[in-house]
C-alpha cells in the first residue's frame, strides 16, 4: 500500500522515489501523475533546442501545439519557432535547428514554439504538477535536480507522432540508469527496465548505434542530420527549463 501521509524524517531519510517511463505521450494517461515531476524528452531535437535557448538567454518559450495558434503569435507579432515534419513552416521565422539560436538571435526574447512532437508532449504533460525540459546537453543537471526533491519521475518520450522513438528511450534509459545508481530512486517499471537495458546496448558506441534511427535519416533527407552530434552530447549546459503558467522558464 502506497504511504499516503507525509513521511516522518526518519523514514524520509529512506524512502526511495520511482522512476517510471512512457515511451510515448500517447500512453501517458496510463501512469499515475499524483505528485510526480514529468520529464519531458524530444532529443531530436525539440529539448535539444528549448535547452540550447536556454543556455543562449531565451526569457521564456510558449510551447504550442497547434499550427492555427502558432499562427495566431506570429500575426500578434511573436518570433515563432515552428515546424512539421523537420521542416520550418511557411509563416515561421525560424526552423528547428538548433544552430539557429545564438545568444544575438535569442537572448532576452519570448518565442513561441511549435513542433511535430515535442510541444504535443509538453502540452499533454502540462496536468502533471511539475513539468521539465531534459536533453543529453543538461542531463547532469536535471539529474541533480531531480536528486535533490523527492518526488517521484515519469519521463515521458516525445517519440515519433505517438509511436516509440530509439532515441528518446536511450535518454530515459541512461537518466533512469544515472538516477537509480544514485541510491535515491527505484523502479519496477517495465519501461524504465527496457530502456535501462537499450541505453547499455548503444552507450558504448552510441554514433554507431544512431544509425538505426528513423529520425536521423528523416533529418538527413532534408539535410539537417548536422545536429545530431550536438545533440546526443552530455552536460553543455546546466539549464533547467521548467512549464510555469504554460510557458518555458529558466529554474535556476
Ligand atoms: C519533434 O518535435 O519531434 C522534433 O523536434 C521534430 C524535429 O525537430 O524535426
Amino acid at each position: 500500500m502506497k504511504h499516503k501521509g507525509a513521511w516522518p524524517p526518519f523514514f524520509k531519510l529512506i524512502a526511495m522515489s520511482t522512476i517510471d517511463v512512457a515511451f510515448s505521450p500517447a500512453i501517458f494517461e496510463r501512469y499515475h501523475i499524483d505528485g510526480k515531476i514529468v520529464v519531458v524528452v524530444d532529443i531530436l531535437r525539440a529539448t535539444s533546442v528549448i535547452c540550447t535557448m536556454f543556455q543562449n538567454g531565451v526569457k521564456e518559450i510558449i510551447p504550442v501545439r497547434d499550427i492555427a495558434e502558432a499562427k495566431e503569435y506570429k500575426n500578434k507579432g511573436y518570433l515563432v519557432v515552428a515546424e512539421r515534419n523537420g521542416q520550418k513552416l511557411d509563416f515561421a521565422d525560424f526552423g528547428n535547428s538548433p544552430f539557429y539560436f545564438t545568444p544575438e538571435v535569442i537572448a532576452g526574447k519570448t518565442v513561441v514554439y511549435s513542433t511535430t512532437n515535442g510541444t504535443n508532449a509538453i502540452t499533454i504533460g502540462k496536468s502533471a504538477q511539475e513539468v521539465i525540459i531534459a536533453s543529453f546537453l543538461n542531463i547532469s543537471a536535471i539529474q541533480s535536480y531531480l536528486q535533490s526533491r523527492a518526488n517521484d519521475v515519469l519521463i515521458m518520450c516525445a517519440g515519433w507522432k505517438g509511436k516509440f522513438c530509439l532515441e528518446d528511450a536511450l535518454f530515459a534509459g541512461a537518466m533512469s540508469q544515472n538516477l537509480i545508481h544514485s541510491g535515491k530512486f527505484e523502479t519496477i517499471c517495465d519501461s524504465t527496465n527496457a530502456a535501462i537495458d537499450l541505453w547499455n546496448v548503444a552507450r558504448n558506441d552510441l554514433n554507431r548505434y544512431i544509425e538505426k534511427v528513423a529520425q536521423r535519416h528523416r533529418l538527413k533527407k532534408l539535410g539537417l542530420d548536422d545536429v545530431i552530434d550536438y545533440c546526443l552530447t552530455p552536460d553543455l549546459t546546466d539549464v533547467i527549463p521548467v512549464l510555469n503558467n504554460d510557458r518555458l522558464v529558466s529554474l535556476l
